[in-house]
């Protein structure tokens, strides 16, 4: 047995027991360890204050690296070592605050988590500075080619840190609960620009060296950086657009409105708390919608439609400036917590602007969904408290967590009345203020400041039959938005005939009254169907994507040969994985078979994110 482990296990036996027989006094109860299931970090042992980047970023080797150093405090005597979080990371070498060289083990991958780094400290408070360097199988980083990029002159390379990525990038106490404020030296080549989930320079500089300070404590799934050739443009003195240069004008256009929205969520949930709200538009391939880093969205370029009509996608990710970036779930089977306040919050930000019938068709569409996906996983997964032992969180990153979140405090809402509601929230936001929060504190502070308030309550929200149980409640919210209503005697008459398509009145439709429509009128099976909605929309051209996507999930399904020369230069661009997923999925099913998709899906792999390339894969049954 190596040494150094050797004396860890006697340091972890020994050491307890003395410092036991040597507390005299109080017969306590010890606190209990905080234990998280995604991370080897000791942080109920060590207080992880904060993170010094010094970092270089390598487009040749597709390699970052430097040292990043972590001051910190032991919380009890007992401990002479710390842990962190990594994940495919070179470990040159550690040394302390006075440049003294510390032993260091990684000790064997886990699957999923990574290997746990740990290191001899000396000090009960200091720091260790961890030189590394990521290698080319770094699940965080997506490095592009210049073709990868709108300007196709430079290459790009961004970061995807949540749910437990940051290991892979950053050695890091790596689970949701732990935060700590961080400073970045970041030397990136000439002509580029690198931003962070940070204040940011809205400038190239001519030495390409540059320096970030986060002063307020964030988890390491919020650690973010992003590195090209990117321009800045206000919308006003809080909020801001970046991307290339070539796709800025487009859009600064889309969303010049963002500067308002974020003065309408203050409204709602009290003060922004992180100074300013600037936006990234990145390159197509990026694999999620939106990504909430503090003080910088990451989002996608796909909801750049032209009419704005995507913008609930961007209500989404400032929501998080409270809900799960300053109140933030303490553990990934707490996830509900993040996501489904914040769609609650999105929702309620999209009705505050363009009122209730629309916020409305976005509850309805995603109501619809929620019961397909309820119908779809296996019952325990449709908890909101989700079982997470030796599994990936990302599993989590379900309707369940989203949506059925959402339509729980909706269903609170709907008993409480929305001043009680909004009251109840701010305070929520004020006294858990950059901390973390787990369902168990959840129940108990609504119970405290709810339920106490009135008992008839109760009965209404079910609280129990939401967050422990399976599917939904039988007392829950219903939506029928005009908007719809109008459309369903259509979609009626279609089933019957549908020479008509190029008569249907669509002057005031928005995206979702085309997505209401589009499932409402299946199954089609009928080509004939297909080209009359191709002729009337031009659907195989849309510019909306969301609209785009579900037409050639259709058109897969329905042997469409038209959209074909689209849907292929629509997977060799978009990296979007919600538009990815369904995709594949049709077309695994459909005459091109497995074998088939997965052929296509290796000609296109190198155009996706690391983590998209995993879903896919699993997907598509790639080993
Ligand atoms: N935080 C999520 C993205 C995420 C979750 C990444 C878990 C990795 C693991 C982000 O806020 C999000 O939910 N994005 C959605 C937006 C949509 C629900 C409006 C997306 O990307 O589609
Ligand atoms: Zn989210």
């Amino acid at each position: 047995m190596n040494k150094f482990i050797f004396s860890l296990i006697i340091i972890f036996y020994l050491i307890p027991l003395t410092s036991c027989t040597s507390s005299v006094s109080k017969n306590e109860p010890p606190e209990p360890p905080l234990k998280d299931l995604h991370s080897f970090a000791n942080f109920s042992e060590i207080d992880f204050k904060h993170l010094t980047l010094d970092l270089i970023v390598s487009f040749e080797d597709k390699s970052i690296g430097g040292s990043a150093t972590w001051d910190y405090k032991i919380k009890n005597n007992t401990v002479n070592y710390l842990t962190l979080d990594t994940r495919d990371l070179l470990i040159e070498k550690v040394i302390d605050q006075d440049g003294n060289v510390l032993r260091f083990e990684l000790e064997n991958p886990v699957e999923y988590l990574g290997q746990a780094l740990n290191i001899e400290i000396k000090e009960t408070e200091g720091s260790v500075q961890v030189f590394y360097k990521t290698k080319s199988s770094s699940e965080a980083l997506q490095w592009l080619s210049p073709e990868q990029t709108f300007g196709k002159q430079q290459p790009f390379l961004y970061t995807q840190s949540e749910t437990i990525y940051a290991r892979s990038w950053i050695p890091s106490p790596d689970g949701p609960g732990i935060r700590f404020t961080y400073e970045a030296n970041i030397q990136v080549p000439q002509g580029m620009l690198a931003l962070m989930s940070a204040p940011n320079p809205q400038k190239t500089n001519s030495n390409g060296l540059y320096e970030f300070k986060m002063e307020q404590p964030i988890p390491a799934y919020l650690l973010a950086l992003a590195v090209g050739n990117i321009s800045f443009k206000a919308i006003d003195e809080r909020t801001g657009v970046y991307a290339e240069p070539t796709l800025l004008k487009d859009a600064w256009e889309e969303f010049k409105d963002i500067g308002s929205m974020v003065k309408v969520a203050e409204t709602l949930y009290g003060p922004y708390q992180w100074e300013r709200y600037d936006l990234l538009a990145l390159p197509f391939g990026f694999p999620f919608g939106g990504m909430e880093n503090p003080i910088l969205t990451f989002l996608t370029p796909t909801i750049i439609s032209g009419d704005k009509s995507l913008l609930n996608l961007v209500a989404h990710e400032l929501a998080h400036s409270w809900s799960g970036n300053l109140v933030t779930n303490q553990s990934w089977e707490d996830f509900w917590l993040n996501e489904g306040f914040t769609v609650y919050f999105e929702r309620r930000i999209t009705e505050a602007i363009h009122g209730k019938d629309y916020a409305d068709m976005l509850w309805s569409l995603a109501f619809q969904d929620l019961q397909s996906s309820i119908h779809n996983l296996p019952e325990r997964d449709t908890w909101l408290k989700l079982s997470l032992k030796d599994r990936h969180p990302d599993v989590g990153l379900t309707d369940i967590a989203y949506e059925k979140g959402a339509l729980f405090l909706r269903q609170i809402e709907e008993t409480i009345g929305r001043e009680e509601m909004d009251h109840f929230f701010n305070k929520y936001f004020a006294d858990h203020a950059f901390k973390t929060m787990n369902t168990e504190q959840f129940i108990t502070y609504f119970n405290e400041n709810i339920i106490s308030k009135n008992k008839e309550w109760e009965k209404s929200i079910q609280l129990h039959s939401w967050i422990f149980g399976p599917g939904i409640p039988n007392l829950h919210p219903q939506f029928k938005p005009n908007n719809f209503l109008m459309i369903d005697p259509i979609i009626e008459a279609v089933h019957q005939n549908n020479d008509f398509i190029d008569e249907i009145n669509t002057s005031d439709w928005s995206t979702y009254e085309y997505l209401y429509f589009l499932k409402g009128i299946q199954p089609i099976n009928s080509f004939s169907l297909m080209e009359k909605l191709d002729k009337a929309w031009d659907l195989t051209h849309h510019k909306n994507m969301e609209i785009l996507c579900l037409w050639l999930v259709l058109s897969i399904e329905q042997e469409y040969k038209p959209a074909y020369s689209e849907l292929d230069q629509f997977l060799s661009q978009v990296g979007r994985m919600k538009f990815l997923e369904p995709i594949y999925e049709a077309l695994s099913k459909s005459s091109l078979g497995l074998l088939g998709t997965q052929k296509l899906y290796k000609q296109k792999a190198n155009n996706y994110h690391p983590i998209a390339q995993m879903e896919i894969k699993h997907i598509l049954k790639i080993k």
